[in-house]
């Protein structure tokens, strides 16, 4: 069984198909064609450990527009919370005829754990701090849709690179792609690792900005922080918080993302956030056309 558990375990060839027929399915919402039969014969479960707005919707959008069938579950609402495991939870998920799990989990790795131990192709939809694979494919196809090929352009990742699958996810696919990669954050807030993935660390965020072509601004992750880590809040805005201020200051205009959700005022402000040099909401529209793709090439693996 084929899954998608890391931009890791994927090549340049890989990342170029599933483009080419994000594309594709791209024209064919742009020609308000909303649903296409594709995936009539399969059955979906989205299952979800942690929060999500964007993720979640995204791939049930793009799971219903691929006409497959589709069950949904929240963790909270289910008997994860009377004690039943991961994998007695998937394997009952399966009995009902499920070929197809989207999981999102807190824990980094859960979605390798599954696929090893459950018959059914996974997509993990977020583990932990570890990878976002959907996410970072959509983040280069919208860098892809503005800027042109994602080879030779300069990225940098802006915050809490240490908590953050998305970075980590999308380190893989820019470099993938030949993009060059800058992470840029606190001390506390980088991994000791990172270096050995090719990238550089630059602690002043004017500096990367000065050098990048995109900035991609991460979200301060609360939820997975201790809070000796950190400079405060205040501090943090200060030094790696992009404001319209700072941008105006350059002698370019670069290119601004946001994975989502948006601490606003921390990491990013509303003037920024909200104007022309923002992707930010293009991402959020590219996601259902990668998940089309991403769904479209692993069903037609499973059949
Ligand atoms: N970008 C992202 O994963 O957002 P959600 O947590 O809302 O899914």
């Amino acid at each position: 069984v084929n899954h998608l558990l890391g931009i890791k375990y994927l090549n340049k060839k890989d990342i170029a198909l599933i483009f080419e027929t994000a594309d594709h399915f791209k024209e064919v919402i742009n020609r308000s064609i909303k649903k296409v039969p594709t995936l009539r014969d399969t059955t979906i479960a989205n299952i979800f450990f942690e929060n999500s707005t964007r993720t979640r919707l995204s791939f049930e959008l793009a799971e219903k527009r691929l006409s497959a069938d589709v069950v949904n579950f929240s963790a909270g609402q289910s008997s994860v919370k009377k004690g039943e495991t991961l994998i007695d939870t998937v394997n009952n998920i399966l009995s009902m005829k499920v070929d197809l799990v989207v999981m999102r989990h807190p824990n980094p790795g859960a979605g390798i754990f599954l696929s090893k131990h459950v018959k059914a192709a996974i997509v993990n939809a977020g583990d932990g701090a570890h990878e976002h694979p959907t996410q970072a494919l959509l983040d280069s196809y919208s860098i892809r849709e503005k800027l042109g090929d994602v080879g030779g352009k300069n990225v940098v990742i802006v915050g809490d690179i240490l908590h953050s699958r998305v970075a980590l996810s999308n380190i893989f696919a820019l470099k993938l792609q030949g993009a060059n990669v800058k992470v840029c954050g606190p001390k506390t807030l980088m991994p000791k690792y990172i270096e050995s993935l090719g990238v550089t660390v630059e602690t002043n965020l004017k500096k990367a900005l000065e050098w990048c072509d995109v900035a991609n601004m991460l979200r301060v992750q609360h939820e997975r922080m201790d809070i000796s880590y950190f400079p405060s809040i205040r501090e943090y805005t200060q030094q790696f918080g992009v404001n319209r201020q700072l941008l105006d200051s350059l002698d370019k205009q670069i290119v601004i993302m946001h994975p989502g959700p948006i601490n606003r005022g921390v990491e990013i402000t509303s003037d920024v956030a909200d104007s022309d040099q923002s992707i930010i909401l293009h991402q959020v529209e590219n996601g259902v056309a990668i998940r089309m793709a991403v769904l479209y090439l692993l069903a037609s693996k499973i059949q």
